[in-house]
């Protein structure tokens, strides 16, 4: 006798826009927007690294709010504005420059394997939309869900404290189109 099997669920068409351009996947209900960015999108500046919301390598700002990208449903994405690192980096530069955040993270040595900075950098593009000005410590508390284990967060937090006394721009980092 064969036992019955559960049919696999239909996939479902997402649509959303990524960085200021519209994107769409063919995506199982069950599927991370995280896996949908890296592995159907070719985004892969988001980053998996515990897959359990613990860590923010996977950070990314879904219609205005931090999310762990690992944690979010890709389906919950629908119709949503979506900003990614990728985006950052870009951020209407023809030149291709890197972003004052990014280049503060340089010029602090705030990054050293670089796997925690993709999420580090999305969390301080957030944090400095709505805090322009923070103190050191709502510095530290905006990155209190990304976790680096190179570099001991003092150069993170001195990067993100010159960006945001640095030019405006940094204030409206990948800000949509
Ligand atoms: S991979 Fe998403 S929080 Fe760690
Ligand atoms: S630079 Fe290596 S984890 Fe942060």
């Amino acid at each position: 006798m064969t036992a019955l099997q559960n049919p696999a669920p239909a996939k479902v068409v997402l649509s959303l826009t990524i960085n200021g351009e519209p994107r769409q996947a063919l995506v199982a209900p069950h599927r991370s927007l995280l896996e949908v960015l890296r592995e159907d999108l070719e985004l892969t500046g988001a980053k998996r690294g515990c897959d359990a919301g613990d860590c923010g390598a996977c950070s990314v700002i879904l219609d205005g709010r931090l999310v762990a990208s690992c944690l979010t449903l890709a389906l919950e994405a629908e119709g949503a504005t979506l900003r990614t690192i990728e985006g950052v980096a870009l951020d209407d530069r023809p030149d291709a420059a890197l972003h004052p955040i990014q280049q503060s993270f340089a010029r602090h040595a705030a990054v050293q394997c670089g796997f925690c900075t993709p999420g580090m950098v999305m969390a301080t593009v957030a944090l400095l939309e709505e805090n322009p000005h923070p103190t050191e410590q709502e510095v530290r508390q905006g990155i209190a869900g990304n976790l680096c284990r190179c570099t001991g967060y003092s150069q993170i937090v001195e990067a993100i404290l010159d960006a945001a006394n640095a030019a405006p721009a940094a204030q409206t980092a990948g800000a949509p189109r």
